[in-house]
């Protein structure tokens, strides 16, 4: 049997309830409310409402003995490594997919946007087909992205049209995102946005959008070169795209955290990854299979990922329930992690 919770409401921390929807090891599906036996809702009016909201847990019992370890350790031990596009933003704003740090990009010539948009055509079923050899789905993803960075220097992009294409945007965060940075920046966490979009473009969502600052927050991402005129002229270092992003881990996690506001007390880059690596508690939040590469330069201890599964449930949910601790569906908002990290370092706790 199924377990659904038909009455989680996600809106608010205070009204937070993780429900558990077990893995399945009969053929039959069936449901079961729980906490309402009067309930009027039908099967499938029960799983709509309760798939955007439900959390999908494996093996609770696992995942409840690493909250019990990263606890044990302390805040000072753990770290947060978030992918941003459809993990920190929805997938779907106003019944529309949600925009990327790509795909929001108005460079201010038309010609040049029409043709990243035929190369997101062209790419993007490619990115996410279930049945391209890994091997080569990276090379495609390779092609993909230089391609696209080729034309947003050629295309002459500006700093400018970047701040104006994200005022003019349809990305939004997930609910709970402010509160989630909130409260690991009160407990000194660092939160690295590790992402294969573009740098300058994340940031600029982050200053419009939430009006604030996070010194605990930094980002890895394609990051730009402009000139003395605000015009795009390079990019710097490795290319990030989203299956190589294991690659990118160790060497540029280090140099991050060494920016961090949070006082390291360490003066050299070795210093700074030392102080990084002592952290090897990790929370990862991802949509995709390949975030959970993120950790991988990490030698972690203890590991809680989290997935968002917004779309295509019924064919990935088998593979994101083997690969995360918790997966979240249906464009979740950010409430249960919000209700972890809680969990983990509540000042309340005993
Ligand atoms: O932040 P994250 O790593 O998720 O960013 C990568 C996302 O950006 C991919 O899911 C991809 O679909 C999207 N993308 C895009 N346009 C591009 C390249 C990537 O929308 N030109
Ligand atoms: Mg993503």
């Amino acid at each position: 049997m199924r377990v659904i919770n038909c009455c989680t409401r996600l809106h608010a921390p205070s009204s937070i309830r993780l429900s558990f929807v077990r893995r399945n090891h009969s053929q039959t599906h069936s449901y079961r409310c729980v906490g309402h036996g009067n309930c009027s809702l039908s099967t499938n009016q029960m799983e709509q409402r309760n798939l955007s909201a439900n959390t999908v847990i494996d093996h609770p019992r696992a995942l409840t003995d690493k909250i019990t370890l990263i606890r044990d350790a302390g805040p000072s031990k753990f770290q947060v490594i978030a992918d941003f596009d459809a993990t920190l933003t929805r997938y779907r704003v106003n019944g529309l997919r949600g925009q990327t740090s790509h795909n929001l990009l108005q460079q201010g010539n038309a010609e040049y946007d029409a043709k990243r948009q035929a190369l997101y055509d062209h790419y993007h079923p490619l990115e996410i087909s279930p049945v391209i050899p890994i091997d080569e789905k990276t090379k495609l993803m390779e092609e993909w992205w230089s391609k696209t960075h080729d034309l947003l220097i050629e295309g002459g992009l500006t700093y400018d049209a970047i701040k104006k294409s994200v005022e003019n945007s349809s990305i939004a965060f997930r609910e709970g995102v402010v509160e989630l940075f909130e409260f690991l920046e009160k407990k000194e966490i660092p939160v690295l946005i590790f992402s294969a979009g573009l740098a300058d473009v994340i940031e600029e969502v982050l200053r419009q959008n939430l009006h604030r600052t996070f010194k605990n927050v930094k980002i890895v991402s394609n990051r730009m070169v402009f000139d003395d005129n605000g015009r795009l002229v390079s990019f710097k270092g490795k290319l990030i795209h989203v299956l190589n992003k294991n690659e990118h881990a160790l060497d540029m996690a280090g140099p991050l955290h060494d920016q961090l506001g949070v006082d390291t007390g360490e003066e050299d880059e070795d210093e700074a990854n030392a102080y990084v690596k002592q952290r090897t508690n990790v929370l990862l939040m991802g949509d995709h299979l390949g975030d959970l590469r993120m950790s991988d330069g990490l030698s972690y201890e203890t590991r809680i990922s989290v997935g968002f599964l917004n779309d295509n449930i019924e064919k990935s949910l088998e593979s994101y329930r083997q690969a995360f601790d918790l997966v979240y569906l249906n464009d979740a908002p950010m409430w249960g992690a919000v209700e972890l990290v809680s969990r983990l370092f509540s000042t309340e706790e005993t």
